[in-house]
């Protein structure tokens, strides 16, 4: 079996790609087990300077494996997904993504958490939460209405609409939109390799002072927001429109 999350150090930057190409790059416990150990290993390492994640050219993430959602939910906050989180929030280095393609729940959630974030321009970003009958998560319901207002929040959370690469920079949800899978890559590899020529201490304060405002009720919210999706999850609407997406392969 191949690995699913391929871990890449070129100097100071750590590039961690999801490699599960045959199910969309879906995000099984195994990968966010695995996801969350190598943050906290980058974090750890003064020789790493940044972090890069990113998915296949034409794809970034069809967000968590559906199928995991249906026989191995999670029944707590100590679970893969939420540690992953967690070492995703408290990661001190930059952490930068390149998507392209499909981004779809968390892989359009967690990019609220990184430091920079580069998009093919067609890249596909989605929260179908509520379709799903789930709720929204990774501190979305907080960021998104202040990032965005409250219309535009309720048009991406609620009715789940999707947008582009295109659209999610001219919203301020991602750095920069290039032509391809290929170019937004090499544009976030070109940045993470920066890094090693800034001073570290500088960096480090300065990312943990632009992220310090509104931190415990982020987290506040991530664990509110955790708590109902585990309930949600449990729910005949969930358990439907989840079933629903198995059935229709
Ligand atoms: N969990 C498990 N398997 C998934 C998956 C997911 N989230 N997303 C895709 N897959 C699997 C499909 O079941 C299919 O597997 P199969 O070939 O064994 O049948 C394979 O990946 C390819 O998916 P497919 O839908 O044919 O690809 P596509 O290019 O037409 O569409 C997506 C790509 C991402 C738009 C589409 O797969 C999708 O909407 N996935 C579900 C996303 C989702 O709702 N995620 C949960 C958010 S909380």
């Amino acid at each position: 079996m191949s690995e699913t999350l391929l871990l890449d150090r070129e100097r100071g930057l750590l590039t961690m790609r999801l490699n599960r190409a045959d199910k969309k790059n879906a995000l099984t416990r195994a990968m966010y087990s695995q996801l969350a150990q190598a943050l906290a290993t980058a974090d750890a390492d003064p020789k790493i300077r940044a972090v890069l994640l990113t998915g296949s050219s034409d794809c970034f993430t069809a967000g968590n494996d559906i199928v995991d959602f249906l026989e191995q939910p999670p029944d707590d906050l100590d679970n893969p997904v939420f540690q992953f989180m967690l070492a995703l929030l408290e990661c001190r280095k930059p952490v930068i993504a390149a998507v392209a393609g499909p981004a779809v729940g968390i892989g359009t959630t967690l990019l609220l958490h990184c430091d920079l974030v580069y998009v093919s321009r067609d890249a596909r970003l989605r929260m179908p939460f509520v379709n799903l009958g789930l709720c929204p998560e990774f501190g979305s319901s907080l960021i998104l209405p202040r990032l965005l207002g409250q219309a535009r929040a309720a048009q991406l959370l609620l009715l789940g609409e999707g947008f582009s690469g295109e659209q999610a920079v001219a919203w301020g949800l991602a750095t920069e939109a290039l032509d391809t899978g290929d170019a937004a890559l090499a544009k976030a590899r070109e940045v993470g390799l920066r890094f090693e020529s800034l001073p570290p201490e500088a960096v480090r304060i300065s990312k943990q002072l632009m992220k310090a405002p509104g931190r415990e009720s982020l987290r506040r919210a991530i664990e509110e927001e955790g708590a109902l999706f585990i309930q949600r999850l449990r729910s005949p609407e969930a358990m439907a429109a989840l079933s629903g997406f198995i059935e229709r392969r």
